[in-house]
Parts: C-alpha cells; structure tokens; sequence
C-alpha cells in the first residue's frame, strides 16, 4: 500500500483533501477478473452500484459484460437507467407507496426492470402501483439464507411468486444474500447456506409450477465461493474498489484496493495520535473502536476514533510522526459509505497520473 503515497506526492495539489483517490488501473483489474470469474463458471454478474454510484463505472462493468445492474433504491435505479442501462435490478423489498408508486411505473416503461420482494403487503402495494402496465415488472422473491436481514424462508418463495403471477407482474426467480459470509471466516460457510437456501426456493416456486430463470446470489465475500449450478447470477459490489474489510476477511489482497481518501495532517500536538482533516463527514463511521476506522499504511496507524472533521490517526510509538501539512493515505474499512460522501471521485492511476474527475451521480440519493 505504499504505493498510496506515491500516488498522493505525484498528485501533489492537484487534490484538495479529504478526497477519494481512485486507481483506475486496479479498478479496471478488479472488473476484469469478477467478469472472468463469473464468464469462467457460467453465471451471469450484475454488478451492485451502491458502491461507486458513478455512471462512468456502471458502464465499465456493463463493457465488461455484466448483464445488468443492481441497484439499491429507486433513485439509482433511475440514474444509471437514464445513463443506458436498460437492465436493472432493484434487490430491496421497495414500498411502492406515493410519489414512488409513478416513479416505478415509469421506469418499468423505459427500462427491463425488476424488483425484490418479500411480503404480501409489499406485493400489492407493487401491483397497485404499476396498475394496467403490470406485465412491465418483474419480482425476484427474496429468501434470508442466514443473514436474517429481509427475505422470506425458502420454502415459502413458491406462495410470493404464485401471488406475483395472479396479479399479473412476472415472478422471474429469487434471490438471496449472504450477509452472515462478512465476518472473519464464515465466507465459504455462508455460501454453503446460501446455495441451500436457493434450491430449496426453487423446488418452492416449482411446486407452483414457476421456473426460477434467475437464481441471484452473492456478495463481494462470498462470490468466489458462488459455484453451485443452481446460481445463474452473482451480485457482488465492494470488489471493484475492494477496502480494508475485504482485506481481512480475505477475499482480495491489498495490490487489489482502488480507491483510498486523501487526507492532510492539520494537528499534532505530541499525544500518541496526530489528527487528520477525515473525520465522520467523509468516511462515515464504519467500525468499531478496537478496529478503528479507517487504516495509514505509511505510518503503520490507524483511525482510533473520528469527529465529524477530525480523524484521530494512532501511531505506535517506533513509528516516525507524519509532518503537520502532510498528506496521508486512509484506506476505509468500508469503502460504500465513503464514496457516497463525496460529490466526485479522483481518477488517477497507481503511477499518480490525474486522468479525469467523475461525478458520484447517485451520491446522497436515498429515496
Ligand atoms: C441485496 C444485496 N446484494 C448485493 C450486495 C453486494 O454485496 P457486497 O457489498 O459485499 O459486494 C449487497 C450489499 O449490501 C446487498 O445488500
């Protein structure tokens, strides 16, 4: 990771800290190698936008041969529909109440549109919304795998899909993901459930005489474990920026992180911390306080504790200080939250090239 502060002395004031540096060339290799990786076992790959939010970097993934993209709320699903992709997945129970209830159905209209569902309620509330156009959307059951977040239970996939059908929106498959594969050690586990829970899903929907077409899985950590035949798709989002996180779960190495936050030295004051102009603002808080929040390769430290613009960067005490005025690296434990804190992304590459500024198009968007 020292090539970070290579990065940072070649960009030199060109940044304006904090700011989220990305390093196309590794951003590039790490579209590259998901696309191969699912090309080489067959599934298709549709990439989660929530963690660039950029359309520049939606069309990446799509040149690269994803199918489509998954989207978090109807707002990036808007975006990157009106940026050209015709193909989108919305994998949230979305409440299609109010002003969101004309968004859907005109986005059903001008884009191939699906949505997660998971509750009969939520399932009406869809048909409702998309009225005399209801054949335009598409629902993927969500089923709970483990994580325990949304999603019914597998067996129970085959009811949602047969009440999709008589209400004339097409039940395309299900979905799942795998939340309890992002601690230390339960990847493979985790995608052992999830494998599990899709098939009995799709014996669910055909009891109902439904085909699962899609059969959607995945997330950063477990996609390398993704392999079952029952799985058409994976889902993964953090691999193309890849964090800390990643890191140490072990689903990529350091050589594979793309984006790090620029920050200044603005205070030492001789405690065992210096502080840095990142604080809450722009990384968010994402850790804990014996992890910390955020990692300085170069001075071997780490965030030990943020205020809304301050960061508190530990230093062991042999380390050497970094200067007031400074520029240090902070890689993220979780690089989403970050970049959704930022109007536009820094695009350099690992020799500290600036090649170009790109907006976050989605950034803030969360209705
Ligand atoms: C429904 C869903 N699918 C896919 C993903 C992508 O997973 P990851 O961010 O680990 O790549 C997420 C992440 O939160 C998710 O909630």
């Amino acid at each position: 990771m020292e090539q970070f502060s290579a990065v940072l002395r070649a960009l030199g004031d060109h940044v304006s800290t904090p700011a989220p540096i990305v390093l196309l060339d590794v951003v590039e290799a790490n579209i590259r190698r998901m696309q191969q990786w699912a090309d080489n076992h067959g599934k298709a790959l549709r990439p989660h936008v929530k963690t660039h939010k950029c359309v520049e970097i939606g069309r990446m993934q799509l040149a690269a041969g994803a199918t489509g993209l998954t989207a978090g709320n109807l707002s990036e699903a808007e975006i990157f529909s009106r940026a050209g992709c015709e193909d989108i997945f919305l994998a949230y129970p979305l409440w299609a109440a109010g002003a969101k209830a004309e968004r859907l159905r005109a986005l059903a209209q001008r884009t191939r549109l699906s949505v997660g569902v998971e509750s009969v309620e939520a399932l009406e509330q869809l048909a409702a919304a998309m009225g005399d156009r209801a054949e335009l959307l598409g629902v993927v059951v969500e089923i709970d795998c483990g994580a325990r977040r949304s999603g019914v239970r597998p067996a129970d996939a085959g009811r949602l899909a047969a009440l999709a059908r008589e209400r004339g929106i097409t039940p395309l498959g299900v979905f799942t993901y795998p939340g309890h594969g992002g601690t230390f050690g339960a990847r493979e586990r985790a995608a052992q459930d999830q494998a599990e829970a899709l098939r009995q899903a799709v014996s669910s929907l055909a009891e109902h005489s439904i085909e699962a077409s899609v059969v959607s899985a995945g997330s950063t950590p477990t996609a390398e474990f993704c392999t079952d035949e029952v799985i058409t798709e994976i889902r993964p989002g953090e691999y193309v920026f890849n964090d800390h996180d990643n890191v140490r779960l072990g689903d990529c190495g350091a050589e594979n992180i793309g984006l790090f936050v620029a920050s200044t030295v603005v205070s030492d004051q001789g405690h065992s911390h210096v502080i840095v102009d990142a604080g809450t603002k722009a990384l968010a808080r994402e850790g804990n306080p014996e992890r910390g929040y955020g990692q300085v390769p170069a001075y071997n430290g780490y965030l030990k504790l943020l205020n809304e613009y301050h960061g508190f960067v530990e230093l062991t005490e042999t380390a050497p200080r970094p200067a007031v005025g400074e520029r240090v690296a902070v890689v993220p434990h979780h690089v989403c939250p970050v970049v959704n804190s930022f109007e536009e992304l820094i695009i350099s590459n690992s020799a500290g090239e600036l090649l170009a500024r790109w907006a976050v198009d989605a950034q803030g968007q969360l209705n």
